[in-house]
């Protein structure tokens, strides 16, 4: 099933808003803000450029790129190819120009595409989808798409229901687009659909960080 437009409509609206939380030239006001709140974006970051190793020469697909952040600094530090692929045609051009700053151009490929609808892309030795289940409707299905295109690791990050800072994210996306949110039971449940999977899940701040051993 497409994912609903107007999640597209709304990261292409925001797309600037969401790479200046990666910013150092940041004002400081907008920096505080950041670091409060945006703290477990830092942290998935920091654990996904840890967990793809050893990363010399390996190809990757970064769905959900975004502003390609995740995407550069793994052509940075060393892996063969990146194919970043996302919806929003604002975050994808806000990704190219990063690429060519990072000078990393040549390693990284941006598609925009739906995930959920798009045909399978190859295979890959890493895969990553960050800040994306949040507002896929069918989990097992995205979940099950990327592994069978993963031959090594697949990370993701799932936004955890309960307390304030999950309904603080409800009412920030009330009227923007569809946010779909997980209890540990509930992901619990979703991994038991996937079997003879080593699966590790762990609570790190306002999300779930989940790594996938496909090896
Ligand atoms: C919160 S941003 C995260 C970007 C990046 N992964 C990061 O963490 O820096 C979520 C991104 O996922 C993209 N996205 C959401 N659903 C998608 C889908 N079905 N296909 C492609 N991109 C999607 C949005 O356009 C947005 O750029």
């Amino acid at each position: 099933m497409p994912a609903n437009n107007s999640t597209k409509v709304f990261f292409d609206s925001y797309a600037h808003g969401f790479d200046s939380i990666y910013g150092k030239n940041t004002p400081l006001f907008k920096r505080i803000i950041n670091d409060v709140f945006r703290r477990t974006i830092k942290i998935r970051y920091e654990k996904t450029l840890m967990g793809c190793e050893p990363l010399d020469g390996k190809s990757i697909i970064d769905i959900g790129c975004g502003p390609g952040r995740y995407s550069i600094a793994l052509a940075h530090k060393g892996a063969g190819s990146v194919l970043g692929i996302d919806f929003s045609e604002e975050m994808l051009n806000i990704a190219k120009q990063n690429a060519l700053a990072m000078s990393v151009s040549e390693k990284c490929r941006f598609e925009c595409c739906d995930f959920v609808t798009q045909p399978i892309l190859g295979m890959f030795d890493y895969a990553i989808v960050m800040g994306v289940m949040d507002y896929i409707k069918e989990p097992l299905e995205l979940m099950e798409k990327v592994i069978s295109a993963t031959s090594d690791k697949a990370f993701f990050s799932f936004p955890a229901d309960g307390g304030f800072f999950a309904w603080q994210r409800k009412l920030k996306y009330k009227f923007r687009c569809d946010l779909y949110m997980y209890t540990e039971e509930r992901l619990k449940n979703l991994f038991e659909r996937i079997p003879n999977k080593k699966i590790e899940c762990e609570r790190i701040d306002r999300d779930f960080f989940i790594s996938i051993h496909l090896k």
